[in-house]
């Protein structure tokens, strides 16, 4: 996928951060219906994904698909990291990810680059944090092969994706990608099991597993109402991202898309 074309599928959840003083792209997790806004929903689905992964003042943290760097922040002031290596695809996202972090004492290293190809050395990564963006990668088993690669002996991958039991369904929803722009989805979907196989295939070990469509769908429930008591009319550049989001609540709820969280880890050597 062109960068252009991720770009413009970005833009309106840019417009709809910037109108709501949000620092993520990810749908975020409700532990209970309207327990929070949806900044907060969205920083606790980062906490949910990390579970109980070590991370530590001399972790090396890599976030794969950074968006505009909100979760890696929010890692870095509650953990202290050593490092932070900030991977994001599209470039007017690193910009603002560098952008956004220029008043932070300590800041996440941003650096453009594409998932399936992971610009650092073996062994050298303590956490590897992947949160919603591997369903954009058309190979994500050379992505958690990368990942394998990277990650030192007894190092985690903390992995949130959308996945599908009903990938001939949405197999349908990918004749979108060839449309331009906001119409395209630009998505290609797994199901649990594809993720499973994967990870035991490329010898790493499932530690911990949730579904959490539930609580996503909730949390996507309160952005939404967010948007509608600013008023749907303004937002215009987003406008068309709100109601994309209110079928995925539905879509999360009804089980034909679920939202799941993997931490899996490299064995110790
Ligand atoms: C839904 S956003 C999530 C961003 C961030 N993880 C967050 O929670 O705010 C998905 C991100 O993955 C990025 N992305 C898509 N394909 C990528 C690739 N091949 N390599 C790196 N990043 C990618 C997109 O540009 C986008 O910023």
């Amino acid at each position: 996928m062109s960068q252009r074309t991720m770009e413009a599928h970005y833009k309106p959840n840019w417009n709809l951060t910037q109108a709501h003083g949000l620092s993520g792209y990810n749908c975020g997790y409700a532990a209970s219906p309207k327990c929070g806004t949806f900044d907060e929903h969205q920083k606790a689905l980062v906490w949910q994904l990390l579970h109980d992964t070590p991370v530590g003042p001399g972790s090396t943290v890599l976030d794969v698909g950074c968006g505009i760097g909100g979760p890696s922040g929010w890692i870095m002031d509650r953990f202290n990291p050593a490092r932070i290596i900030s991977l994001e695809y599209c470039w007017s996202s690193v910009r603002a990810a560098h952008d956004r972090a220029a008043e932070r004492e300590r800041r996440p290293q941003f650096v453009q680059g594409d998932a399936q190809s992971l610009p650092l050395a073996d062994n050298s990564v303590d956490v590897i944090f992947n949160l919603e963006s591997a369903l954009h990668y058309p190979d994500k088993k050379t992505f958690i092969q990368e990942c394998r690669r990277v990650l030192k002996p007894g190092g985690y991958l903390c992995l949130g994706d959308i996945t599908t039991r009903y990938k001939r369904l949405f197999a349908l929803a990918g004749l979108m990608n060839r449309l331009p722009t906001q119409f395209n989805s630009n998505v290609r979907l797994w199901s649990v099991d594809d993720y499973e196989l994967a990870f035991a295939a490329t010898g790493l070990t499932a530690l911990h597993h949730e579904n959490a469509s539930w609580k996503v769908a909730d949390s996507l429930a309160d952005g939404l109402a967010e948007v509608r008591a600013r008023g749907l009319k303004s937002a215009g550049g987003y406008r068309a991202r709100y109601f994309y989001l209110a079928v995925l609540e539905k879509l999360l709820r009804s089980g034909k898309l679920q939202y799941d969280l993997f931490q899996v880890c490299k064995p110790a050597a």
